[in-house]
């Protein structure tokens, strides 16, 4: 029941393929940026927290060459090739997976790189909607197809803060550093610990190749501009005016207690997330480091339980896949479960025995699609290497 990865070789073939078929031209240029899921350090990115993502075996690639104009050519499986003019400042679009092209193509202007006309085809296996962080994927994929074109190599995290930018600018998500952060700095056998105060990334090994990751896509969708992720971004805002400091990483547990009557209920409970989940994650790593993985499923499910009830990102689709995979339990070889991402539906991840992973895949898919009727999309992963040109 866990569906394979496409091997990356495969991806390339493929978006070389319809290159051909669609602008008749061989990629000589081609791109790869993964998909993420995170482990635990939810909603706290934008509150200077830390986070613990992964780079996942999920990639978007582009294949692309250069037309001698100053026109791009983009096309993408089901849907009508686009061409934008690259000498232009770039619009919003109805076009909405242009956007993402378009801010990126944006970043690049700002900082005053010319870039020469092409023709180019996406591919993608990081499952859209699915919290799995599949625009930072394209963005961070076409940002690494734009600096092999325009022969040019950003800093990675210059990278990963213009693929941010074309994020907020023009796909309206007022994003945290994470998704992008993690798709352009992924490391195999390695998390990323990203200390999103300073914005340095730490790799923390897990090379233990006993272990695995599950993540299993609820396959119900959400759209992260519908208004949820700006709303509980801006409660932390408030939250943190009224407690009055500069830095979530300033606050303490006592002090969100003690303000609880002037927060009001919701934004009390906002702020609770807040600080117990950076000090969660801080503990997550002290753990990951000496092997403690019964901290960690606590932590896991504390985490959860703080998202759901809380930060209320989670839902009935969510809390169900984690309870699946919670009685499964420690000696059925789950380690920890949580919703991971924005949350409103898309993806649990499970940390489990490698021995045990397709047994747990079986129980999830199959308790899963009984209870709902819905057949969810379940894989394992391990971390996978960030953006890079092939
Ligand atoms: C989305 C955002 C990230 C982060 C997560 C929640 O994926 O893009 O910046 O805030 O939600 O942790």
């Amino acid at each position: 029941m866990l569906q394979p990865n496409k091997p990356l070789a495969d991806l390339t073939a493929d978006a070389k393929a319809h290159l051909l078929e669609t602008f008749n031209v061989e990629g000589t240029v081609v791109a790869a940026a993964p998909g993420r899921v995170n482990l635990i350090g939810e909603h706290i990115d934008y509150c200077d927290g830390f986070v613990l993502p992964l780079a996942i075996e999920r990639y978007v690639v582009i294949a692309a060459r250069a037309n001698e104009s100053s026109i791009a050519r983009i096309s993408t499986e089901g849907q009508d090739p686009i061409e934008i003019d690259l000498t232009q400042k770039q619009e919003i679009s109805d076009i909405k997976w242009s956007n993402y092209l378009r801010g990126v193509i944006q970043g690049f202007l700002d900082r005053g790189d010319r870039i020469p006309g092409f023709d180019a085809y996406i591919v993608s296996s990081v499952p859209l909607g699915a919290g799995l962080s599949s625009s930072a994927a394209l963005e961070c994929c076409f940002a690494t197809l734009i600096e092999g074109l325009v022969d040019t190599v950003l800093r990675t995290s210059e990278k990963a803060l213009l693929a941010q930018k074309a994020e907020h600018d023009f796909a309206g998500v007022p994003c945290g550093i994470m998704d992008q952060f993690a798709s352009a700095f992924g490391k195999k056998d390695q998390l990323i610990l990203i200390d999103c105060q300073t914005g340095d990334p730490e790799m923390v090994p897990f090379s233990d190749q006993s272990l695995s990751i599950i993540v299993s896509n609820t396959c119900v969708s959400h759209d992260l501009s519908d208004g949820g992720y700006a709303t509980r971004r801006k409660a932390t805002e408030d939250g943190l005016a009224i407690i009055g400091k500069k830095s979530w990483r300033d606050v303490t547990m006592e002090e969100v207690l003690a303000k609880k009557e002037e927060l009001g209920d919701v934004i009390f409970r906002r702020s609770r997330h807040v600080v117990s989940e950076i000090q969660r994650t801080q503990d997550a790593v002290k753990d990951f480091k000496v092997n403690d993985f019964s901290q960690i499923g606590k932590l896991m499910a504390g985490s959860h339980a703080s998202l759901r009830d809380d930060f209320e990102v989670s839902c009935d689709e969510l809390d169900l896949m984690v309870k699946i995979a919670t009685d499964i339990g420690f000696e059925g070889g789950v380690l920890g479960a949580r919703m991971t991402g924005g949350g409103f539906g898309g993806s649990t991840v499970t940390l489990c025995r490698t021995s045990d992973a397709e047994a747990i895949a079986k129980q999830l898919h199959e308790q899963y699609l009984e209870k709902t009727g819905i057949t969810p999309l379940i894989f394992a992963t391990r971390p996978a290497q960030g953006a890079h040109l092939l």
